[in-house]
């Protein structure tokens, strides 16, 4: 790869004026008052990709937001990577919790960013690591070193549940067609720990809601003698979780694999220093399934959460109320074999089951998504590390994400081909967090790594 680290070098400043530039628009798919700057978003990321050397850009119309789609086919002959990445973003809420404007990016150095790190939403996740792409196609597309065909798929719903992308990439398995999908929307282990993700969980995402009167009660006057739904709301989640920290949902366990004695051994030989993670969020103590360490709690385990809970009176001062309703937000985070939906159909019986006389309960599914292994013998594996060795002078480990990219599975049944997740974040960055950051090092890092892995899997592809 001739040239690869002076071209990045003499780029740099402009590599990062273009993501800024990118991260100023706020693609927010969740709340539709940003529907024009999502829209914004794509339009100037099919620009880039035109800039950087792609033959065909296209804007594809969906029901949702549209999909920007590019290729560069150099040889039909050779092989053909498929770059997946979002250009949506999480709201930026609570947002005085962030020390400057998450649309107004800046660069700041911090402890684990030495080098500086972009501060804006989306910055990490994923604009900044989906554009890492961009710029590596510019330097193999100028220098004339790109040895395969690439084509670009970049979605504007990942963050509200990939709808249109499902319709769109069941529609157009030729047009997609590939041997090998590279995304790079997950995290490593830290800067001189390089890791590639193996696994994603799978997601189920509910509503539940408790009614209990038919309006708010004078808690004097009723309090006592019916059922409070927030009350029954909270013993219910209680509920859910036994005193080992086991779901108690009956099959909810019945799909999950269960890792040999050797493949958690295994896992055990991640680096990994509790003392810090726990002074990092500062807690006095990790919590969760009896029998699991932290590791395997947050990544080959599934798991039940509440995101958000509320009803009644929130407001200022005191109002003595029963609620007419409560509500909650729950996602259950899944392992391979465990179907979303019928993990779905099995929470809704059971938390159904669970209310007593004098409510009444509705549980409202949202999205979901089935988790993701990926194998480490296969070329695009290899090829990775092979990238990883090359750039970070370390084998990379692998390693199992809690996160969920729901679509992943998808790809999978629909395309037929294996994803690798060359992710460059880091859990610091505090993605879906205020004050989200993306390091400038590994941003760079991304740029330099990712041409290797087409030298790589170019070579090893048979
Ligand atoms: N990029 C994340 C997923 C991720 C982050 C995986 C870090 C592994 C490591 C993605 O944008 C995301 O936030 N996914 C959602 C699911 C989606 C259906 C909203 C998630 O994991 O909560
Ligand atoms: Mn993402
Ligand atoms: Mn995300």
């Amino acid at each position: 790869m001739e040239n690869l680290n002076t071209f990045i070098k003499a780029h740099k400043n402009r590599f990062l004026d273009e993501l800024i530039e990118l991260l100023k628009v706020p693609s927010i798919s969740a709340d539709s008052a940003y529907k024009n700057d999502v829209i914004k978003t794509a339009e100037i990321i099919k620009q880039r990709l035109q800039e950087a050397g792609c033959d065909t850009v296209e804007i594809c119309e969906t029901p949702g937001y549209p999909i920007v789609y590019a290729h560069k086919i150099i040889d039909p002959n050779l092989p053909t990577v498929l770059v997946y990445g979002h250009y949506d973003v999480q709201p930026p809420d609570p947002i005085e919790l962030w020390d400057s404007p998450p649309f107004e990016p800046v660069i700041k150095t911090t402890k684990t960013h030495p080098d500086g790190a972009i501060f804006a939403r989306g910055a990490c996740d994923d604009k900044g690591q989906m554009y890492m792409h961009v710029k590596a196609l510019e330097f193999m597309t100028t220098t004339n070193q790109l040895p395969c065909n690439v084509k670009f798929m970049i979605e504007g719903e990942e963050e509200v549940g990939s709808e249109s992308l499902s319709w769109f990439v069941k529609q157009n398995q030729e047009k997609l067609a590939n041997d090998v999908i590279l995304i790079s929307d997950t995290g490593m282990i830290a800067n001189d720990i390089p890791s590639i993700t193996t696994g994603l969980r799978g997601l189920s995402y509910v509503e539940v809601e408790v009614t209990g009167p038919n309006r708010d009660l004078h808690s004097g006057l009723y309090g006592g003698a019916v059922a409070n739904p927030i009350n029954i709301l909270t013993k219910m989640i209680a509920a859910l979780h036994d005193e080992n920290n086991h779901i108690t949902i009956p099959g909810f366990y019945d799909g999950v694999e269960e890792l040999s004695a050797e493949e958690r051994a295994e896992m055990a030989k991640a680096p990994f220093l509790l003392e810090e993670y726990k002074a990092a969020l500062d807690i006095d103590a990790v919590y969760g399934e009896k029998t699991y360490t932290t590791n395997e709690r947050n990544s080959i385990r599934p798991t039940l959460d509440v995101n958000g809970i509320w009803g009644g009176y929130t407001g200022e001062g005191a109002k003595t109320v029963i609620p007419s309703k409560a509500y909650a937000k729950i996602s259950m985070r899944l392992v391979p074999n465990q179907d979303w939906e019928e993990i779905t159909t099995l929470f809704t019986k059971h938390f159904e089951q669970l209310a007593p006389k004098g409510v009444r309960v509705k549980v409202t599914p949202h999205h979901g998504g089935q988790g993701y292994v990926t194998p480490t013998d296969s070329t695009g594996y290899q090829a990775a590390s092979k990238a990883y060795e090359q750039t970070f002078g370390k084998t990379p480990i692998p390693q199992r994400s809690g996160g969920s990219i729901p679509i992943v599975s998808l790809f999978e049944q629909e395309l037929k081909s294996k994803t690798i997740l060359m992710g460059f974040g880091l859990n610091s960055d505090a993605i879906h967090s205020p004050n989200e950051h993306f390091g400038v090092w590994n941003y760079l890092k991304g740029i330099e790594t990712i041409p290797w892995f087409y030298k790589y899997f170019t070579e090893l592809f048979k």
